[in-house]
């Protein structure tokens, strides 16, 4: 049985209830977080934490994040999740229930807030070491894609037209620039050099990025912040992407055409090893605080 978090307490799936004048619903005004635990414990969850806060200051929805961290690991608890290698707590706050009006409403409401929690699966060593496809797809997206909204219709256009057109994934397209991924950031490698698309409006700030980066940096990786042409991708060393529970998945394929030689290449494996120590890093380190 699923136990879910709704409006400050923790109930039964089956039990949750929202009502139909929801403006997560009707409007699609609402954000949302994934958060990854590993072995119950959190990563980077400050960080999750704080791009969540950016999101509601930007919608002018006002809810405190004090009491969220609690909640995640109590979720997980509830569901069994502590010891689960691989699991996530979903959260989404919209700005709540009122009479459906496209402006806000002028009665002060209750924001609605729900999360679940449930266990995901790695790709298995073999399966991440054959790489993964994508189709490239016009990114439909509105101009603020940095604020992690839930109105992810054209993130899941995206990915379904990628999974028709027979591929694993799909690569967002704007203006000639390979921008990100339907649901994880974009990276290259061209002449050695690890390549992402910089901070802006058009890419989500992902977590698994930022992450990234500091590594790349700290271990004397060459890396930089550009944008990514889609005439480049023919010459591309290696590609990959990242994001929570895709991690570091390399990306050998694009619109069936090879990158590289076809394979994994050293540098996305380089990161996927030192992103996966920094997670055995935070999980010792947590039992050693005993947070
Ligand atoms: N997706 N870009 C987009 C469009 C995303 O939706 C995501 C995350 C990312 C990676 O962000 P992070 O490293 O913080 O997970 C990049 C989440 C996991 C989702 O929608 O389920």
């Amino acid at each position: 049985m699923s136990v879910v978090f709704l409006n400050g307490q923790f109930l039964p799936k089956e039990d949750a209830k929202i009502s139909p004048d929801d403006r997560g619903f009707l409007l699609a005004d609402g954000v949302y977080e994934v958060t990854p635990f590993y072995e119950g414990v959190p990563f980077a969850l400050d960080r999750h934490l704080e791009r969540l806060e950016g999101g509601l200051a930007f919608m002018r929805i006002s809810y405190s994040v004090d009491l969220i961290a609690a909640m995640h690991h109590k979720l997980i608890a509830e569901n069994g999740l502590t010891d689960a290698p691989t699991a996530l707590v979903y959260l989404q706050i919209t700005r709540g229930a009122a009479p459906r009006t496209h402006y806000f409403p002028k009665d002060p409401v209750e924001p609605t807030v729900y999360a679940f929690a449930k266990a995901w699966d790695r790709p298995t060593p073999e399966r991440w070491d054959q790489g993964f496809s994508v189709a490239t797809v016009p990114d439909r997206r509105w101009s603020r894609v940095d604020i992690k909204t839930i109105g992810l219709l054209p993130n899941a256009m995206a990915f379904q037209d990628a999974l028709e057109a027979g591929a694993d994934d799909a690569l967002l397209i704007r203006d000639g620039v390979a921008i990100e991924g339907a649901h994880m950031n974009f990276w290259g490698v061209f002449d050695g050099t690890v390549v992402t698309h910089p901070r802006s409006n058009h890419i989500l700030p992902g977590i698994t990025r930022g992450v990234i980066l500091e590594l790349a940096a700290e271990h004397g990786i060459p890396c930089v912040e550009r944008a990514i042409q889609v005439e480049e991708l023919a010459s591309a060393e290696e590609l990959f992407f990242t994001g929570t529970t895709g991690e570091v998945r390399p990306c050998v394929k694009v619109d069936g055409a090879p990158v590289g030689d076809g394979g994994v290449g050293p540098l996305t494996r380089r990161l996927a090893e030192l992103f996966r120590a920094k997670i055995e890093e935070t999980k010792s380190a947590a039992v050693a605080t005993g947070l």
